[in-house]
This record gives C-alpha cells, structure tokens and sequence, in this order.
C-alpha cells in the first residue's frame, strides 16, 4: 500500500468462526452449542430467572474452557492488521460477537465485545461489573457491594440489547474497510452491518462458507480462517 495514501476506516467484524480452530465450538455447526444446550434453557433472561443454576453452569464450563485453549494465526494477523492500520494513520476498530478472550490475550487493543465477555461479571444489586475467573453461581458474592446470589455473567442474551451499539455505530458510519469473519451472519444487529455500509464501503467475507449474508460482500475468501485471514492481511498491508 502507497503511504500516501489515505487509508480507509477499517471495521472488522468477528463470531465464532474465528475461535473454532482454537478448540472452542461456535453454536450453529452440527457439533455446535445450539445443538447441544437450548438457548431459551441458557442464554435469555427467563432461563436465568427460572434456573439460574443451570444457566452458570452452561457459562462455568465454557469459562474454564479459556484456560485450555490459545489464540491462533487469524487472532494474530488481526493484531498485525490494527498495529500497522494504526500506524498509517488508519481508523481501525475490531467488533467482536464473541466472548471467549483470545482476541485479548493475542494482543488486540481497539476492540469492542458487543455480546459481552466470559471473565466479566455483573452484579444485579449495585450494577457493577468487574473481571470474573473460575465458577460463578446462585451463592456467588458481589467484591463491590458484598450481597450474595445477585452475580451473573456480563453477556447479552438474547433479547437483551448488545454493548456498545453507539461507538460501533459510529465506525460504521465512517468505515470504508468492512471485513466479517468466522459469522453465519443469524444474529442481528451484527448480522445487519454489512447492509449498512455497503453503499460506501468495500465489503469482503472471510468464512468457512458462504454465510446467510453472503449476498451482500462485495468480495468473498472461503476456507478456515488460519489461512485465509493471514493471506487477507499480506494481501493488505503490501498494496
Ligand atoms: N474458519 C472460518 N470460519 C469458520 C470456521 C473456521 N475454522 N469454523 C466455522 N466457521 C464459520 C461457519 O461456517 C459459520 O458461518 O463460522 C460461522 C459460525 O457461525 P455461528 O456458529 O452461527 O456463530 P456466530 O455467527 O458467531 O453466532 C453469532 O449468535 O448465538 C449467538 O451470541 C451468539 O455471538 C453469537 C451469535
């Protein structure tokens, strides 16, 4: 890329896809979590009203997964990409749909979690919400405000509002860059991103296969994402 060149804001958008070859399962695959739990039985509020016990259980498990599992060359090609899109000048912003912690732990810093994150907590009686490693549950204490059994994971459920929907908004609005990766494109708003810049925006998909959205990329590299997200980002940073 000619340093002259101004360079577009760049929207990265990310789902379980780009964690599966890390060890960790995504929801919609035949192996995957929707097909294994129910989402009405843990992950909306009523399911955590009905059966809180059940609900951190579902969360404990695949907290304690993290400890087992690494960031991969996707999760590191996107820390290459943010540092030298940075370092030219770019407006750079990585929107997670995951809550798994490997774009953390690969050196991600311009990152958003719009779902929320396993090893975050918030306390229903003083609002808090603070880091959370090992087992959460019922019993589980609040380290601000002390009240026992009011604890539970800080990620949305379904039909909850996603995080950060202002400052998303706002990249989006400015990116000319839109790049999904490892998303089946089912879940709005992220799901939604793509209609919303592709009147100014360059749009490409990087996914195992086409996704529901697939329609609507301009461009499209298929294939599992330690390889394709790592040609995607040579191929960017050298033009
Ligand atoms: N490399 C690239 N893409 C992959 C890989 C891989 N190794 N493995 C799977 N994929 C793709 C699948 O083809 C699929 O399109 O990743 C996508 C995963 O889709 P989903 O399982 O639906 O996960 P995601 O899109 O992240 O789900 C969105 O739904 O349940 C909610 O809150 C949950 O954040 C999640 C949201």
């Amino acid at each position: 890329m000619r340093s002259t060149d101004a360079l577009p804001g760049l929207v990265v958008l990310t789902g379980a896809g780009i964690s599966q070859e890390s060890g960790l399962a995504t929801f919609r695959a035949t192996d995957g979590l929707w097909h294994t739990e129910r989402i009405e039985d843990v992950a909306t509020p009523q399911a955590f009203r009905r059966d809180p016990a059940r609900v951190h259980a579902f969360y404990n498990a695949r907290r304690a997964q993290l400890d087992a599992v690494a960031p991969n060359a996707a999760h590191l090609a996107l820390v290459e990409l943010e540092r030298e899109w940075v370092a030219r000048g770019g407006d750079f912003l990585l929107v997670t749909q995951n809550v798994d912690d490997l774009h953390a732990r690969a050196g991600s810093e311009r990152m958003l979690h719009m779902h929320g994150a396993l090893r975050r907590a918030r306390c229903l009686g003083c609002g808090a919400t603070l880091g959370w490693q090992g087992d959460m549950g019922v019993d589980s204490a609040c380290p601000r405000c002390r009240r026992a059994g009011g604890v539970r994971p800080d990620i949305v459920w379904f039909g909850e509002v996603p995080m950060h929907m202002a400052e998303i908004g706002a990249a989006l609005e400015g990116c000319g860059l839109f790049v999904s990766i490892g998303t089946s494109g089912h879940v709005y708003p992220a799901a939604g991103f793509v209609a919303a810049v592709r009147d100014r925006a360059r749009t490409v998909e990087l996914n195992l296969e086409p996704s529901n959205g697939a329609a609507l990329f301009d461009e499209a590299r298929h294939g599992p994402a330690t390889r394709v997200v790592p040609a995607f980002v040579a191929e960017l940073l050298v033009r």
